[in-house]
């Protein structure tokens, strides 16, 4: 018996990735392949409640049956007569009952001596015995996706064949036949991604502007997985792969949504899904109807057009969409012109036009010369914006991803909709023309005073442009505060303003591209916190605490942010964490240590009480903030609006119970866990409720933080844990830190 199945096992788990003419596949055998490492396994399966055999490929070192692809599934056996083997003139064919042919691998080329292998992707090949090129193959399962996307798989366009890869649902758990909903490129002038319903279109990416899909910015590179977008003479198409090798991540096109999901803990995390809310449903606000979600109505005309019919402008009429409020008139250039917006997914492309050398203000001539052109932009946002699209026709499907202001990531675009022409003339844009071009914007405005720094720049590298409107609170003072302050602080962990940009009220910063976004991002989502581990997290705290002794004691000014918050800290490709937006800070000079405001700007739940109350700031009321941030990267919950369930204390108080009742690990993000360094972790809290004390002088500093977190201090100021907490306010004494 032990023999027998050491033969089994020894036969199974060496020979097995590869099928020749001589080894078929059988079903009543129950023979499998599996891939090389082991993480797929080819073999016969039913579905769900079905008896049906199908061929199909599933996860090999996972508990939870997961079929990523599956051959036959218009055509299932209904018994274990399935064999799949490669025949004499070596196509890959499946078998069923009296050797009728029940699926077979539609390879464009014949040869006589193939063979079939599982490749650790997933991906099942037909290649020539004595193929050379390992990845010439006569056919390949990954150009025939069932309902799921695979790391290295393409989604799109083959022009050359016009093979077409595209993502379909299965029917139901139990029938994995082609259901009505699919996932999948568009080809068109301007491509973009379209999931359909039957044939109608049910929801759009918007087109890849260099990023992102406009209407999908969820959709990037994180670091777990990558994406690229290709789109040329050959070939469309979209694909990802994973960084951190170590995971497993799917997506899907199930019965009624795309997810995608993460292998975590034993289980399938889902991480993104869509549509996800009904401003993603296709055209839902009709024609110029912008859908933003969270308003009231939540669809709402484009400025310059009116409901269609506006006496019934509800949920049963937005179809209908809007109309212009001013009619156009078409052949008086003087009277036409284009307003700019912003932060749009872009309408949908069928009735659009391309070119990717035009430049914006050749676009622009263009469309305007062309009565039927409604809108252009550029179609590539990245280093300065290239390429002209052009709109024909009514503009469908828009939705408000971004506001102005909201766009750390430089992931939007402008696009500008034909107008009747306001008094202002075409002038007010000039700024956006150059807009990224950094050698222009240091001429195009007041010639920018660190413009050394400027000079360092090597073409081509990514910048992300924050937006300052005059709604935002910040005047122009303010602003140019800002902007010398930052040109002359350089710091591992500050983001690095490149240049600027002013054009009438309009201000924009450049500012070095953080391709992860901000904190609060990752440690306040369920499925995103799981990425970053303690060892990452610790890196963060560290990051952040030399950045904010750079800006309170290193650097030439003594700086005070003043809004330290988890969402002006972002992450740089290697996950360093960078302060951002110095827009309110303050210079001190000499020995001024504390100063005060009558304005008091910042965010609720990060604001010492002294700033709060009574305006007073200092390098201490950034020590407080630090501290919530530092409570908050711990415990992986916002403090303002959390409320613990079963004491009803926000986060500062729950966590000081807990430390009193000597269970502060209570506390810790549970996908922490694993990862734990327990005396970092208590170190950090302790620091944590030292930078909370009440009265800004018990407060440390951050050279005292930073020498702390790294263990360089012999010993913490011990708590006596007898102090007072009361519940309506943070009043957490630790007498031996003064
Ligand atoms: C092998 O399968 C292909 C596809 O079904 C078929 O055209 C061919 O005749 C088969 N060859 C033999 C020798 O049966
Ligand atoms: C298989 O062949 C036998 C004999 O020709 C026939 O009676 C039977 O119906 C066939 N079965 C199938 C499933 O085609
Ligand atoms: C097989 O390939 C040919 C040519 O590439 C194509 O016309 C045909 O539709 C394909 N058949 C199937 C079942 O995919
Ligand atoms: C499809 O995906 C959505 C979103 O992830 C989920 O809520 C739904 O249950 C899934 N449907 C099926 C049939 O699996
Ligand atoms: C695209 O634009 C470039 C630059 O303006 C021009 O030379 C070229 O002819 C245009 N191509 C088409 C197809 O219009
Ligand atoms: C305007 O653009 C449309 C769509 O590309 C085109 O059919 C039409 O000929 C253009 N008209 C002019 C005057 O260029
Ligand atoms: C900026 O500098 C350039 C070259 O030194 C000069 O020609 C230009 O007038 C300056 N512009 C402003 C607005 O100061
Ligand atoms: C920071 O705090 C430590 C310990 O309290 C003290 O020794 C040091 O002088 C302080 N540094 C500054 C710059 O205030
Ligand atoms: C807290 O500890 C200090 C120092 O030991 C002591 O003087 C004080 O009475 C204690 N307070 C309470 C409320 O126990």
């Amino acid at each position: 018996m032990a023999d027998r199945f050491f033969l089994f096992y020894f036969v199974f788990s060496h020979a097995a990735d590869t099928i020749t003419q001589t080894q078929p596949l059988s079903d009543s055998e129950g023979t499998t392949l599996v891939s090389k490492d082991g993480g797929f396994v080819l073999g016969f399966f039913s579905p769900g409640d079905s008896t049906n055999r199908y061929l199909g490929i599933w996860y090999g070192n996972i508990p939870i049956k997961t079929v990523v692809w599956v051959a036959n599934r218009r055509n299932p056996i209904t018994d274990s007569s399935g064999v799949l083997m490669v025949n004499s003139s070596g196509s890959l064919v499946l078998l069923k009952q009296n050797s009728t042919v029940a699926w077979l691998a539609n390879s464009t080329k014949q040869a006589g001596n193939s063979k079939v292998q599982l490749l650790d992707s997933g991906n099942l090949v037909l290649r020539e015995e004595n193929e050379e090129n390992p990845e010439n193959y006569l056919w390949q399962s990954f150009d025939y996706p069932s309902d799921t996307w695979l790391p290295g798989m393409k989604i799109g366009w083959d022009l050359r064949t016009r093979l077409e890869r595209r993502l379909t649902s299965w029917k139901s758990p139990d029938d994995p036949s082609p259901g009505e909903m699919s996932w999948g490129i568009e080809l068109g002038e301007y491509p973009e991604i379209v999931m359909k319903k039957g044939s109608d279109k049910f929801f759009r990416s918007g087109p890849w502007n260099g990023r992102v899909f406009s209407g999908i910015p969820e959709l990037r590179a994180t670091p777990v997985y990558d994406f690229s977008f290709v789109s040329n003479k050959d070939e469309v198409y979209f694909m990802f792969h994973m960084i951190k090798t170590s995971l497993i991540s799917r997506a899907v096109m199930n019965q009624t949504q795309y997810e995608r999901y993460i292998w975590v803990d034993g289980n399938w995390e889902r991480y993104l899904n869509f549509p996800k809310d009904n401003c993603d449903n296709y055209n839902f606000c009709g024609a110029y109807g912008n859908c933003i979600i969270g308003e009231s109505p939540v669809c709402q005309c484009v400025k310059g057009f009116k409901p269609k019919s506006p006496d019934t402008w509800n949920p049963n009429e937005w179809s209908k969409g809007c109309i212009r409020s001013t009619q156009l008139s078409c052949q008086d250039k003087d009277k036409i012109g284009f307003d700019k917006f912003f932060g749009y997914k872009l309408p949908d492309t069928t009735n659009s036009w391309v070119n990717l050398s035009m430049n914006l203000e050749e676009c622009r001539v263009k469309c305007m010369n062309n009565c039927t052109c409604m809108a252009y932009s550029n179609t590539d946002i990245r280093d300065g914006g290239s390429g002209c699209a052009m709109w024909f026709g009514d503009l469908i499907d828009i939705r408000q991803i971004a506001l102005p202001g909201q766009d750390a990531n430089s992931l939007h675009q402008d696009v500008y909709i034909r107008m009747p022409a306001s008094g202002k003339g075409k002038n007010g844009e000039q700024c956006d023309d150059t807009f990224f071009s950094l050698a222009t914007i240091a001429t195009a405005t007041n010639n920018f005073s660190s413009n050394k720094k400027l000079g360092t720049l090597t073409d081509g590298q990514e910048i992300a442009v924050k937006r300052l409107s005059q709604s935002s609170g910040q005047g122009l003072n303010e602003f140019k505060a800002e902007v010398t302050l930052i040109a002359k602080l350089q710091h591992h962990n500050l983001v690095r303003l490149l240049g600027y940009c002013i054009e009438g009220q309009e201000i924009m910063l450049i500012y070095e591209y953080m391709p992860y976004g901000s904190l609060d991002f990752f440690i306040f989502d369920q499925t995103r916190a799981r990425i970053l581990g303690w060892s990452m997290r610790f890196d963060i705290i560290c990051g952040i605490a030399r950045g904010l002794l750079y800006l309170h004691e290193d650097s030439r000014l003594r700086i005070i942010h003043r809004d330290l918050k988890a969402s002006n800290i972002l992450l740089d490709s290697k996950m360093n964490p960078k302060i951002f937006d110095f827009g309110i800070a303050r210079i001190f000079g000499g020995d001024q240590t504390e100063g005060n405001t009558n304005r008091v700007a910042g965010t609720y739940g990060y604001m010492a009480p002294e700033y709060a109350i009574d305006g007073l700031f200092s390098v201490k009321s950034d020590v407080f903030s630090f501290g919530i941030l530092l409570m908050e990267i711990l415990s992986g919950k916002k403090n303002r609006g959390s409320f613990h369930p079963s004491d009803g204390l926000n986060l500062v108080q729950h966590a000081w119970k807990l430390w009193k009742e000597d269970k502060p690990l209570d506390l810790i993000d549970t996908c922490l866990e694993d990862s734990c360094i327990l005396l970092e972790i208590v170190r950090c809290l302790h620091i944590s409720f030292l930078c909370l004390q009440q009265h800004p002088e018990d407060r440390p500093n951050m050279s005292f933080v930073v020498m702390t977190l790294r263990g360089e201090r012999k010993k913490l100021p011990s708590s006596r844990k007898n102090q007072s907490s009361s519940t309506n306010e943070i009043t957490i004494t630790l007498l031996e830190a003064r």
